[in-house]
């Protein structure tokens, strides 16, 4: 199966596993509509890799920098900033191509591990009311588990245009201890790395597992210390750490700034 295969399961069956009986499509699993442009970090893109188009979220860290996962990557990517109803060409909205992708040297596809990447915009993002950044954590932060954090996204792929929301969708996760994610040879969580890793969703609130898009930040207060990342069909998930990648996401950025 490949990996764009198995990404686009990893976001829909949640929605199928955890329906709950007798609920109503337009309230799964606890996602609601954001208030329109109440995260104007939120980055959509759009990704080309061979034949095929798939889609991921992503968030605006600087004025030409996007945070997204490293799985994500693809030929080509287009960047949407100031979305909220996405299907739409909506004044707010800026279309801006990517320059360079930098996925983290030690990303494993195999493992999930490391899987972070920065996108180099090809202009600067105008900053607005609608465009802004959000910040990332001091190095090493830890977030405590219990933290109530949220995710945002738009969905899953494009193949599957019934069930994508047009509009952001958001939903509030549990942090959960790393031991929630136990890393056992034949579990779910065999590559799980409290290292560079967090595991987020309550197993036991099935409304808290929409997953969002891939790439898409968790945002706890006011910063991005996740990365939607990968996870069995039911929470917890497993979200990139940003904490760790600090050292490497300030060295990139300085490196590649003109
Ligand atoms: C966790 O990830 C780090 C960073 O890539 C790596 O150095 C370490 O060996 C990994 N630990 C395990 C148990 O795989």
């Amino acid at each position: 199966m490949s990996l764009t295969m198995e990404l686009l399961i990893l976001v829909l069956l949640p929605v199928a596993f955890l329906l709950p009986h007798g609920s109503q499509a337009g309230e799964i699993i606890g996602g609601q509509e954001a208030q329109p442009h109440s995260r104007p970090y939120m980055a959509y893109l759009e990704i080309q890799h061979r034949w095929k188009k798939y889609i991921c979220g992503g968030f605006l860290v600087s004025e030409n920098f996007v945070l997204t996962a490293a799985h994500c990557k693809g030929d080509k990517i287009t960047v949407y900033l100031g979305a909220h109803n996405i299907k739409q060409e909506e004044q707010s909205q800026q279309k801006i191509s990517v320059r360079r992708w930098i996925p983290h040297p030690q990303f494993s596809r195999a493992t999930h591990n490391n899987d972070i990447m920065l996108l180099q915009l090809e202009e600067r993002a105008k900053l607005n009311r609608w465009v802004d950044s959000i910040a990332l954590p001091p190095a090493s932060e830890r977030v405590n588990p219990g933290a109530v954090c949220s995710i945002a996204g738009w969905g899953s792929t494009s193949t599957e245009s019934a069930s994508t929301p047009a509009k952001l969708q958001e939903v509030d996760v549990v942090v959960m201890q790393d031991a929630a994610c136990p890393r056992r040879p034949n579990g779910p969580y065999h590559d799980y790395n409290s290292s560079t890793m967090m595991c987020v969703g309550d197993p036991k609130m099935g409304k808290d597992s929409w997953e969002g898009d891939s790439g898409g930040p968790l945002v706890c207060g006011k910063t991005a210390q996740g990365v939607v990342s990968w996870g069995p069909p039911t929470p917890p998930g497993v979200y990139t750490r940003v904490s760790t990648f600090i050292p490497w996401i300030q060295a990139t950025m300085r490196r590649l700034q003109p």
